[in-house]
């Protein structure tokens, strides 16, 4: 299949982008892309490709953007319950760090969470997948975290396996046992370190044979490290526990406070640390000096009404890789889509919108370690794309609150979006 006649085609290639190079799109003007089954098997100008390949059934992207899929390399998407009145309470000043002390915030999803069934589970999750592809998101992480206790974690896990069989948006897993402190602990949060690195942690790694062996890798592991949930110390236990288990690492450092979570992340060669709001000068110089991907999370300050957002221009300078996420969740920010973090990356952290665009999709699949076959248009990767119904590039960041997706293709498939829904076209 070819597609032809985009007014760009966006490559992003040559791999995830540090610090200042971030933002190098590659763009061809009057482009088009060979697709052959799930692969991309040429990329160049319309002239070129049509003279090349007269024969091939064609897609005529004319007056569009061709880019990649984007890819959201943390969400929390798997829920249960609903949280719509707890957003009123915080508008009546009550914090969320309070709400979740009080045994209110992610707790009061871990018992929605608990007692739905994985029917229900993977029922109340499927829209908000779909609502993500809808929007451009082709492939997103997903974490569990709101079980807390090992039968349900893996309830967890067995949903978010069984949705990614079942749609075309492909999920990278997360264990994420370590999100709060699980209710029964609350006297002794030391008894649920334990829990998580004896029990749960070998539990899920033996689990994950049986039931994913066709995955080359382990899931992530992630850690919420944050006053009221796990400080440094818990946090270093446990991320140091699935290392030694061959886990690869996550952690979410400095949403609320500063405790170090961001330097954690480089001492023990995490792949990402995310949030990054209260980090401080020492931390970020750290993450520069690192591989460690800094993912930002704009729709978190936005989605609880703060102004403070991730410093993205010092963790240029400092040469650190940025990615882009939304942080899709029930208590902070419940959103499925890229593009409004894009819009919110340009207006708060002040990037641009090629450099919004590079972190949403080439960084972004590194910071899932999928920058191998997603997250740029190149031969020999996925055939995941989109095009948006925009003249040039910029509009995405420019334009916000509207989906601007046309096409979604998946690896090699074409989905024409309707408002909210998706069908074969
Ligand atoms: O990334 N910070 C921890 N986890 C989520 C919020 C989860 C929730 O409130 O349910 C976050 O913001
Ligand atoms: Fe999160």
């Amino acid at each position: 299949m070819l597609i032809h006649s985009a007014a760009q085609v966006l490559t992003l290639k040559g791999g995830p982008q540090r610090g200042k190079d971030l933002g190098d799109l590659g763009i061809i003007e009057n482009g088009a892309v060979l697709l052959r089954e799930e692969k991309i098997t040429a990329v160049g100008s319309t002239a070129e490709l049509q003279d090349a390949f007269p024969d091939e059934p064609d897609v005529d992207a004319a007056g569009c953007v061709v880019m990649p899929g984007l890819v959201d390399p943390h969400t929390h998407l798997i829920w249960g319950g609903d949280r719509a009145a707890e957003f009123e309470t915080r508008l009546e000043g009550k914090s969320y760090l309070d709400i979740l002390a009080a045994g209110g915030g992610i707790i009061s999803t871990v018992r929605a969470t608990r007692t739905a069934s994985i029917e229900s589970l993977i029922a109340q999750t499927r829209p908000r997948l779909l609502r993500m592809f809808a929007h451009g998101t082709t492939t997103a992480e997903a974490k569990t975290g709101y079980g807390l206790q090992t039968a349900t974690e893996l309830r967890l896990l067995k949903a978010l396996l069984a949705l990614d069989d079942e749609s075309p948006l492909e999920l990278a897993v997360t264990f994420l046992g370590a999100h709060a402190i699980a209710p029964e602990y609350k006297d002794n949060p030391q008894e649920y370190v334990k829990l998580i690195c004896e029990t749960m942690l070998p539990l899920v790694q033996l689990w994950w044979g049986v039931h994913a062996p066709h995955r080359k890798n382990l899931p992530f592991v992630d850690v919420f490290c944050e006053n009221n949930a796990f400080n440094l110390e818990q946090s270093k236990e446990i991320l140091e526990a699935a290392k030694a288990l061959g886990f690869p690492l996550k952690i979410h450092a400095d949403e609320f406070e500063n405790l170090g979570g961001a330097s954690l992340a480089v001492e023990l060669e995490a792949v990402s640390a995310d949030h990054l709001v209260k980090t401080s000068d020492e931390d970020i110089k750290n993450l520069g000096n690192s591989d460690t991907v800094a993912v930002a999370l704009p729709c978190t300050p936005f989605g609880l009404g703060e102004c403070e957002y991730t410093p993205a221009k010092k963790l240029l300078e400092a040469n650190a890789i940025l990615a882009l996420a939304t942080d899709c969740n029930p208590g902070t920010a419940w959103t499925e889509s890229m593009q409004f973090s894009m819009a919110l990356a340009c207006r708060n952290m002040g990037l641009t919108p090629a450099q919004a665009i590079a972190a949403s999709t080439i960084n972004a699949a590194h910071a899932i370690r999928r920058a191998d076959r997603i997250g740029s248009l190149e031969p020999g990767k996925q055939a995941d794309l989109l095009i948006l119904s925009v003249p040039e590039y910029r509009h995405l960041g420019y334009r916000f609150g509207t989906n601007l997706v046309k096409q979604v293709i998946k690896r090699g498939r074409v989905y024409s979006v309707d408002v909210g829904y998706y069908r074969t076209a």
